[in-house]
């Protein structure tokens, strides 16, 4: 293999103004426009490195798993920050999270090659844990240059703040969060408290705190960890390598993931566009973007092939991690589905309801915001956009278990959930035996009329694309 460069990141203005600017300045936007500002890599050093060499590395690492390669994220660190010194890295496991051949819910969709990448399977139990290493450590690398870091803040709408809490409280750094009142899972809610963070229950939407929060980062000793701050977006789109690797480095046709603040389909199209630069893939996947229909910008705009943005304020939505009504990363997000092909849907309440509940029947346990790529993902085959036989691969992006009473809602209350036909309640059966025989009796036939609905077979096959390969590696 060809030695490992040390390449370079920097800073630099997503709308491609001169400056360039270290990765450890506290400086979210370009000085010249007030555009938002991304990290750019050395590429001449990393193309020095074979695509094949690449891969050969990353196997390697996650074989070996030492520090800081057993993280997901700091196992492709030359790609991602690559002048963090080790000692800086604040890791807690994040990454190398499952990605599902979810062969029962294709069925019920009609879809032959359907996966689930499980990014709530995480520390913190979302997605958000990935870009929050990259923060935290760069906070860290700039403490240990003598910079001053009072604090790290953020506005939330519920999963940055468990991150940011979780990340700072490891690495030492005092964190404050903004979090909409009222707004987040109690669970949501529980994480940042018990991890010692300054939790502020603001009197607004995640658009007023995410106003706050900026004019709490003006001060330099506080240091923002939204992903207006392109250093988390670096993280995240690890998250495209990871999936592609796990496909034996076979791109799927199609990403669908919910989106608000559209940090994470920019992150997503980074990694996915990187990969090609550097020959480890040689075609892109498209990607859908998934909006609930109550906060709704980025489809709006869509509609109007992205001519006019127009911020909404979000109304109310079960998948209350993407109620965003002016998102951040609009500009990257255009970018990102421009160069994956990309196309945005969006799901009403019932619609992303059903869709989660179809996916825990078949042993998923979805988050709303999941259950809205889902619903995404019906409509997209519906209409033909996506093809029954192509591979897809939905970005699971939070845990259930931090969505409890989305899946607990009382049957009387009208609520989408608890009215969707996939939804299941307990039946209150006394203390009697033969009651007890009876109601499992009578649920046992309804199930074997129905059919093992919704998935088909109750068997698992191995997935098309692999169902060869354990037969030609067994020994002739
Ligand atoms: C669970 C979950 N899914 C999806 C998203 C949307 O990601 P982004 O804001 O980067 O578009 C968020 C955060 O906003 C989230 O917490
Ligand atoms: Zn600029």
């Amino acid at each position: 293999m060809s030695r490992i460069p040390t390449p370079s990141s920097r800073l630099v203005c997503v709308r491609g103004c001169r400056g360039q600017f270290p990765i450890t300045d506290g400086r979210y936007h370009c000085p010249d426009c007030g555009g938002l500002l991304d990290v750019e890599h050395d590429l001449d050093a990393l193309r020095r490195v074979t695509g094949d060499e690449w891969r050969t590395l990353f196997r390697d690492r996650a074989a070996e798993a030492t520090w800081p390669y057993s993280s997901g994220v700091w196992s492709k660190k030359e790609w991602v920050l690559p002048e963090i010194e080790a000692e800086n890295i604040v890791s807690l496991g994040e990454g190398r999270t499952p990605l599902l051949f979810a062969e029962r819910l294709g069925q019920s969709l009609g879809l032959e090659d359907l996966w689930v990448k499980q990014s709530g399977t995480s520390h913190s139990g979302s997605f958000k844990d990935l870009g929050m290493t990259a923060l935290i450590s760069v906070v860290k690398q700039r403490a240990a240059d003598g910079q001053t870091v009072r604090a790290v803040a953020c506005a939330s709408s519920g999963d940055t703040s468990a991150a940011l809490a979780s990340y700072g409280a490891a690495a030492g750094f005092p964190t404050i969060v903004l979090l909409p009142k009222d707004r987040i899972s109690q669970a949501q809610l529980a994480q940042p408290l018990a991890c010692g963070a300054i939790v502020l229950a603001v009197d607004t939407d995640f658009d007023g705190c995410m106003k706050i929060v900026r004019d709490l980062a003006e001060d330099p000793s506080i240091y923002l960890a939204n992903s207006m701050n392109a250093l988390r977006l670096e993280g995240q789109k690890t998250v495209a390598v990871e999936i592609v690797e796990q496909l034996s480095w076979e791109p799927p046709d199609w990403i669908i993931l919910p989106c608000g603040n559209l940090g994470n389909i920019s992150a997503i199209a980074k990694g996915f566009v990187l990969m090609r630069t550097l020959g480890l893939i040689d075609r892109l996947p498209r990607i859908a973007a998934a909006q609930a229909e109550n906060a709704n910008p980025l489809y709006r705009s869509y509609l109007s092939g992205f001519r006019d943005f127009e911020p909404v304020t979000a109304a109310p939505t079960l998948a209350s991690a993407i109620q965003i009504g002016n998102p951040v990363s609009y500009e990257r997000a255009v970018r990102a589905l421009a160069e994956l092909d990309g196309v945005v849907v969006q799901a009403g309440e019932s619609a992303l309801s059903d869709a989660s509940a179809r996916a825990d029947s078949c042993g998923l346990y979805t988050c709303p915001q999941t259950g809205v790529a889902l619903a995404g993902l019906t409509k997209l085959l519906a209409d033909g956009t996506v093809r029954r036989n192509e591979r897809v691969v939905v970005i699971a992006t939070a845990h259930g278990l931090k969505f409890t009473p989305f899946k607990m809602s009382d049957p009387s209350s009208a609520h989408p959930f608890a009215s969707s036909r996939f939804a299941n309640r307990p039946t209150e059966v006394g203390f009697d035996s033969s009651v007890i025989q009876r109601v499992i009796r009578d649920r046992l036939t309804r199930h074997s009329n129905e059919g093992p609905a919704p998935g088909g077979k109750p068997w698992q096959r191995r997935p098309p694309s692999q169902a060869d390969a354990l037969d030609n590696r067994a020994p002739s």
